[in-house]
């Protein structure tokens, strides 16, 4: 069903796990599976991706996706990484069973997901700081 390439990543993952120091964090479902996938990143004062991981429970697919996705996001900037798209994840992949397609938009919502998280933690940071004034 899976080509050798996605097979090779799903057997070699990398990035899995919990992050420590995360400061954001995406948590997505897949209502159709019930499959859920966590991405945690670690982004720096310039807004850059220092670190990222990700835990998924999920099919090959899913969790060959977030592997890649994890590792294509690493040294970019939020937007770059933001711009990426579950067609890049599957390009890198060398293609998906078209009936596993769906699978891969988890990895690009849960990256949406934790830099959502990450905006938020640093309003709330501001509006922290602007209230100890
Ligand atoms: Fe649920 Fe692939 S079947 S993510």
């Amino acid at each position: 069903m899976y080509n050798d390439k996605v097979m090779k990543v799903f057997k070699e993952l990398k990035n899995v796990g919990n992050l420590k120091g995360a400061n954001g964090i995406g948590r997505v479902g897949n209502a159709a599976c019930g499959d859920i996938m966590k991405i945690y990143l670690k982004i720096n004062e310039d807004g850059i991706i220092e670190d990222a991981k990700f835990k998924t429970f999920g099919c090959v697919a899913a969790i060959a996706s977030t592997s890649i996705a994890t590792e294509m996001i690493k040294g970019k900037s939020i937007s770059e990484a933001l711009e990426l798209k579950n067609s890049d994840f599957i390009q890198e992949l060398g293609g998906l069973p078209p009936q596993k397609i769906h699978c891969s938009i988890m990895a690009e919502e849960a990256i949406k997901a934790a830099v959502e998280d990450y905006y938020k933690r640093i309003e709330k940071q501001q509006k922290n700081y602007i209230d100890e004034e």
